[in-house]
């Protein structure tokens, strides 16, 4: 039997042998998994709680992790995802999402996606209602309007500000704080992986980094496991990371050795990337989790069992002094 009619979900702590079908006809499940919602940074603390609401009524990893991310999407405080985000360098805000489902490794994304509030859900329509993969700029925005969404003005004033400080020469340190990225289990087992980034502050307008890109900022395959990445996107795509770390545990790696060593291979590559600050977050089939930055600050937000922490990352260089 192929594996797109039949596939084995995994025996996961308590639940027994969960067989799931593809087929559409009925997906065989039992209710007896703990889920689990990791996401990345603080702001994951909000995008877990959403998220794992959605998992303890017995809904998917695919609408959980939507969902939660989001949140942050249309949280105007986070100048690094969606509305609020910080722009290109001609002062307009241009999204990155993409969303996974890990037993139907169905993928939807869209790169450089305007006026859109929810890049992660334009990303699901793709993967639901499209032949396609990815669908970029212009395209995606049509697309995302086609499908009913409704186009926004989303520059905040504080993110305009920052853009004309930006262009007037001023320097500033601005919020590195990067991609939301959420992997889930739900209770029937099932995983799914989402990102969502508003890019790089200031990039080259029509740039795309790693999180609409499948293998790069996202990998979600529920016989092993899933990843996403958050960071330098340029370093993440060289090393085509999340797809790196699954396969990594595939061959037997634990979830915090497998995104050490894609770490490992990002800083080996170029030296230069062990001061810049790029993460990966693991989750494997059986709820183990993994997770680790080329240098110090990464957290990661983990909820299970209905509680939620904040987690410091271990970072591969360590802090001087
Ligand atoms: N990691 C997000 C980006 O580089 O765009």
């Amino acid at each position: 039997m192929e594996r797109r009619d039949f596939l084995k979900v995994g025996a996961l702590a308590g639940a027994g042998a969960l067989v799931g079908r593809l087929d559409g006809a009925s997906v065989s499940r039992q209710v007896n998994t703990k889920p689990i919602v990791v996401s990345t940074w603080n702001h994951g603390m909000k995008c877990n709680q959403g998220a794992l609401q959605i998992l303890q009524v017995g809904g998917t990893a695919v609408d959980a992790v939507e969902l939660g991310v989001s949140i942050v999407e249309k949280d105007p405080t986070t100048t690094s995802v969606g509305y609020g985000g910080l722009p290109n360098a001609e002062g307009v805000v241009q999204l990155d999402a993409a969303i996974m489902d890990g037993l139907s490794m169905e993928v939807g994304s869209v790169a450089g996606l305007e006026k859109i509030k929810h890049p992660v859900q334009v990303a699901r329509k793709v993967m639901t209602d499209s032949p396609h993969v990815l669908l970029v700029g212009d395209g995606a925005r049509r697309f995302a309007v086609s499908h009913g969404f409704k186009e926004e003005n989303l520059l905040t004033e504080g993110a305009k500000k920052q853009w004309l400080a930006w262009k007037s020469g001023k320097k500033m340190k601005v919020d590195t704080h990067d991609t939301i990225g959420a992997l889930a289990i739900d209770r029937g087992g099932l995983m799914a992986a989402a990102c969502t980034t508003s890019g790089l502050a200031w990039k080259i307008p029509g740039r795309v980094g790693d999180s609409p890109i499948v293998g790069a900022g996202l990998y979600c395959d529920g016989e092993v496991g899933g990843c996403v990445a958050t960071g330098y996107g340029e370093e993440v795509l060289k090393i085509c990371g999340s797809f790196l770390v699954v396969e990594l545990m595939r061959q037997g790696r634990s979830p915090q050795e497998a995104v050490e060593a894609a770490l490992d291979r990002m800083i080996k590559r170029d030296a230069a990337n062990a001061g810049k600050l790029t993460a990966f977050l693991a989750l494997r089939s059986d709820g183990a989790v993994g997770h680790a930055s080329t240098s110090p600050g990464f957290q990661v937000a983990m909820s299970r069992e209905g509680k939620h922490d904040l987690l410091e990352s271990p970072s591969r260089v360590k802090k001087k002094g």
